[in-house]
């Protein structure tokens, strides 16, 4: 006897697997609701982490070093380059004129990683999410650094003669 074999070769093995799509639940801390923090966000509001610093801190190393200091990146320095601008400022520059002497070369998420380490060195706060390595959307971030580097206290100082 034969079986009508019907081979149903149902080429159904569309594996959907969305492996990647990490779903972020939208979970703000911000109890009040409603705020978006995207259009304010600044290097203050905890931009990167503490793993894409040290990331970073690896791709200085290597390739930055040479001609740089911590130092040259923080204080004075990065406020005069820096503050007021946006991070894609800085993504953009690093991407297009660092390092100096072979300008272009970095990868884009290197350049991410080793802004993050930059931040890092300015004493910025971590976050729970990293650089993003994209210009579009560092241009939300603002760079702002902390008022405590500026000798602003106001030399009101009462002083008591005993
Ligand atoms: C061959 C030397 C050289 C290398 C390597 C180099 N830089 Fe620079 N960098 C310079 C010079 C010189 C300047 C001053 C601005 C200019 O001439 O464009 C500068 C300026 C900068 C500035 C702005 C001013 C400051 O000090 O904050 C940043 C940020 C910076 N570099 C980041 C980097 C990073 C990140 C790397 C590694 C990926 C790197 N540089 C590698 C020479 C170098």
């Amino acid at each position: 006897m034969r079986l009508g074999w019907t081979i149903a070769v149902a080429a159904c093995m569309l594996v959907r697997d969305p492996s990647h799509a990490f779903a972020q639940t939208g979970k703000s801390s911000a109890a009040s609701g409603g705020a978006v923090p995207d259009s304010s966000a600044s290097t203050l509001s905890g931009v990167y982490t503490d793993e894409q610093a040290s990331r970073g801190k690896d791709v200085y190393a290597g390739t930055c070093r040479s001609c740089h200091t911590p130092a040259s990146h923080t204080g004075a320095t990065f406020n005069k380059w820096w503050r007021g601008k946006h991070l894609s400022d800085l993504f953009l520059f690093v991407s297009t004129r660092m390092p100096k002497n072979d300008p272009g070369t970095l990868a884009p998420e290197d350049v991410a990683d080793v802004m993050a380490y930059l931040l890092k060195m300015n004493a910025m706060p971590v976050g729970k999410e990293e650089l993003p390595p994209d210009a579009d959307a560092l241009k939300k971030i603002r760079i702002e650094t902390k008022r405590s580097t500026a000798p602003s206290t106001g030399s009101t100082a009462k002083r008591k003669k005993p």
